[in-house]
């Protein structure tokens, strides 16, 4: 897989959560053999995975939703230097207004956002992902507070209750097929059916 490793060193010196190599080189794999060609991302932060995303697969677009305006700067000069812009769309917003609101419809979702709000987002993601579409979601363990490996900091606590209820969600819809992933820091790989 093809990364640009400045991107990802800054990131990590300036402490902007990325994601982690082996949950995009998943991410490429399921949209390159299940030939999705529309992606829509929740949480872009500075573009590293949309942009290792639009250059390691066949998809033909990806919508990736940021809140913060310093990360969207970030990520809008990014893709331009990655000649992208054909290929990506960048919007400064609040996923659930997005969400809400669109007429659009994706073969894959990568939630990627703010993890407690993941409970909240379900219904309007579901309806956004095609038949046959995945909607992948990452940080299913929460570094083993969801998992019980390690204590539930304070300030995590509705955060890891709202993973829960998203886990138990995902797996008892009937409109899911879902298997939790031991990938990265677990994922929550759904099929809409
Ligand atoms: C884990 S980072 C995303 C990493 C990115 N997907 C990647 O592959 O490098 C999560 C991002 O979600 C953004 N975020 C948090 N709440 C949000 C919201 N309500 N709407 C849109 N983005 C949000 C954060 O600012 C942060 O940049």
């Amino acid at each position: 897989m093809q990364i640009d490793k400045e991107i990802k060193q800054k990131g990590i010196e300036n402490k902007v959560p990325i994601s982690l190599d082996s949950t995009l080189s998943f991410i490429c794999q399921t949209i390159n053999s299940n030939n999705f060609k529309s992606v829509l991302e929740i949480g872009t932060a500075v573009a590293y995975g949309t942009i290792t995303i639009a250059e390691n697969t066949s998809c033909t677009h990806i919508d990736s939703l940021e809140i913060d305006p310093e990360r969207y700067a970030i990520a809008t000069q990014n893709v331009k230097a990655h000649n992208l812009n054909n290929k990506i769309n960048l919007f400064l917003c609040d996923a659930i207004n997005y969400i809400k609101t669109t007429n659009k419809t994706y073969d894959f979702i990568y939630l990627d956002g703010p993890k407690g709000q993941y409970i909240n987002y379900l219904p309007y993601l579901i309806k956004l992902l095609n038949k046959g579409g995945v909607l992948l979601a990452d940080n299913l363990y929460f570094h083993g507070m969801v998992t019980g490996k390690i204590p539930i900091s304070k300030g995590c606590r509705a955060m890891i209750k709202g993973l829960k209820n998203y886990i138990t969600a995902i797996k008892t819809s009937p409109e899911l097929k879902t298997q939790i992933l031991d990938i990265g820091d677990g994922l929550g790989y759904s099929i809409k059916i």
